[in-house]
């Protein structure tokens, strides 16, 4: 059985997860991110090599303000406290997105947590952090445009995106029973398989990652081809 070799996940559903219990929808954010622990060590274990997680969009900056600066303190928690007990399993952790928006305190925590698991040869872990797929697109265009280049082809262009000398996603699970992509890896997920789950990100267990991978063990992936029957 072939394990998909990059899995992408839209963590979807803490503030439902708070709300179901008449708490602030910041309790929610904390769960989850104790969700992202236990999942990046579940996904590491099973041998998956990259692991993106989608944490904070470009469009999240819409969000109250209250909201948006509870999410930053967990965020400057997960990089300075966290990261220590993943780097001991080997994680190496890469930020997807435009990170020049953040304070400098994270910023430097982000250098500090990338810097310490940079060597590191297990799990591949993306966060995706001020991420949006149409402003990756755009600033790999910025790029391309400035180092002079007038005919990108599919691969030069993928060496301007984030996940640049990544696999595309195989698979791409959502959490919290919602079917849309919210401008996520829209030029990496082409041709990955999709699994939405029931389940707010709060309570995403292992189990619920060995199922989504089961159940893409299942699917027949033709890339646009045919897939022949024995005679
Ligand atoms: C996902 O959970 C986390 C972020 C987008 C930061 P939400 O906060 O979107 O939770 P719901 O969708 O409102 O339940
Ligand atoms: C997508 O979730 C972004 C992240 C999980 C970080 P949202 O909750 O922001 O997406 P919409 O608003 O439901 O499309
Ligand atoms: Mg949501």
């Amino acid at each position: 059985m072939t394990l998909p070799v990059h899995v992408a996940i839209i963590m979807d559903g803490n503030g439902r997860w708070a709300k179901k219990r008449s708490l602030p929808r910041t309790f929610g954010h904390k769960k989850g991110v104790k969700t992202i622990k236990k999942i990046v060590k579940a996904a590491s274990s099973l041998g998956i090599k990259v692991l993106t997680l989608y944490a904070f969009s470009t469009e999240n900056w819409r969000r109250p303000k209250s909201e948006i600066k509870a999410l930053m303190v967990l965020l400057k928690y997960f990089l300075s406290k966290e990261i220590g007990e993943l780097n001991k399993e080997g994680v190496k952790l890469r930020l997807l997105g435009d990170l020049s928006r953040f304070s400098e305190d994270i910023k430097i925590e982000i250098k500090k947590a990338c810097d310490l698991t940079c060597n590191n040869t297990g799990l591949n872990l993306n966060i995706a952090l001020n991420y949006g797929a149409r402003q990756e697109i755009l600033q790999a265009f910025e790029k391309m445009l400035k180092q002079g280049i007038k005919k990108p082809t599919e691969s030069i262009l993928s060496s301007f995106l984030y996940t640049e000398g990544q696999p595309d996603p195989d698979l791409l699970i959502r959490t919290s029973g919602e079917f849309r992509i919210s401008n996520f890896l829209l030029w990496q997920i082409a041709y990955s398989e999709i699994y939405i789950v029931d389940k707010l990100w709060p309570d995403f267990s292992k189990k619920d990652l060995e199922s989504a991978i089961i159940n893409f063990q299942s699917r027949q992936r033709r890339f646009g081809g045919v897939v022949l029957e024995k005679q």
